[in-house]
């Protein structure tokens, strides 16, 4: 069989470990998709930079030429952020290529506009890490309940503050000690401002709430409040009232059925909540479904190889849509529910 070509966009901290795992479960990947899968480029902003076990003739700087040659089968895009990548990932589908992306912010302002074009292309779109990087989750809400009805889903989303909230109680740590041993781990975005201030919460809180109730949420429309103002003192307080403080996205329906909410802001958890037992970079997500009642799914929600793991999962799904013609999830936007402000439910 021909070997499927891969080029992969970004080899930062999950891009790196996608190349690696590329290489060392070549086989398995191979044998789960029917074909061998080759890296074929690798595009970063500094080719000079060291890049793991990334082989120097496959790093370019020309993403858009990498993307373009004609003859890529999928693009993974872990550039994240708005542009370039959009671009790239446009550039992807008029090639003719599949994408998968991490890319949670662009999906949150332009998830309708991305999945118009991979339609138009009869390309496939997939994006299980942008949403608590190894946890499968958006798989699960979109097809294993898409025959029940979700009313609620109580997120904790973001590995960075997860992790801050935990030393700040749990040792005592201060914010800024906190925030840097985060960032040394791998889980920080590059600018740990989206963190703190609730905005990748927030990107991932539209996605779900998209998936959850299928419609469409943007991250305008998410009400959001990060930690910076969370101080020791706020986290003793919750503590004498049996409660831990975490960093919630919180996505509902309406009672009345007819419009959904999503927020993120800091909350009180009753200690013997499931939620409140999420420690470090963890993340978890609790579902209310009204058949399967609650749900929750836990795991390693950032750093480089759990997300690596949500990609290469994609990457297959991708690979044996191209070998077998099979289609990808497409947007499971259909009831046009309105998103309403926050307050109203
Ligand atoms: N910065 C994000 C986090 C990475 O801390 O959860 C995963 O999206």
């Amino acid at each position: 069989d021909r070997p499927l070509k891969v080029a992969l966009l970004g080899c930062g901290v999950v891009g790196s470990q996608v190349a690696r795992l590329m290489t060392t479960h070549a086989d398995d990947l191979a044998a789960r998709i029917g074909a061998p899968v080759e890296l074929a480029g690798v595009a970063v902003r500094r080719p000079a930079k060291a890049r793991g076990g990334v082989a120097p003739h496959l790093v370019t700087s020309d993403a858009a030429g990498l993307v373009g040659r004609g003859d890529i089968d999928v693009v993974v895009e872990l550039i994240g952020g708005i542009e370039p990548a959009r671009g790239l990932i446009n550039a992807a589908f008029d090639a003719g290529a599949s994408v998968v992306t991490a890319n949670k912010a662009l999906l949150a302002q332009d998830g309708p506009a991305l999945h118009a074009a991979a339609e138009e292309h009869g390309a496939d779109l997939y994006f299980e890490a942008a949403v608590a990087g190894a946890i499968p989750l958006l798989r699960p809400l979109r097809e294993s309940l898409a025959g029940d009805k979700v009313n609620r889903v109580l997120g904790i989303v973001n590995g960075t503050t997860n992790f801050i909230l935990d030393r700040m109680e749990s040792s005592g740590a201060g914010y800024g000690e906190a925030l840097e041993e985060a960032t040394a781990l791998g889980y920080a975005e590059a600018d740990p401002t989206a963190d703190v201030e609730g905005f990748d919460a927030a990107a991932k809180a539209a996605i779900l709430a998209g998936i959850a109730f299928h419609t469409r949420v943007r991250l305008d429309d998410v009400h959001r409040e990060g930690i910076t103002e969370v101080t020791a003192a706020d986290i003793a307080s919750a503590r004498k009232m049996g409660c831990t403080v975490k960093l919630l996205a919180i996505c509902e329906r309406a009672e009345d059925g007819r419009s959904v909410t999503a927020r993120v802001h800091p909350a009180m958890i009753p200690l013997g909540h499931p939620l409140a037992s999420v420690r470090e970079a963890y993340n978890a997500v609790f579902v209310e479904a009204d058949a399967a009642g609650q749900l929750m799914f836990y795991g390693p929600g950032a750093g480089g190889a759990p997300t690596a793991s949500a990609v290469l999962g994609d990457l297959v799904a991708a690979c044996r849509n191209k070998l077998g013609g099979g289609r990808g999830p497409g947007e499971s936007a259909y009831a046009a529910l309105p998103v309403s402000p926050m307050g109203e439910v």
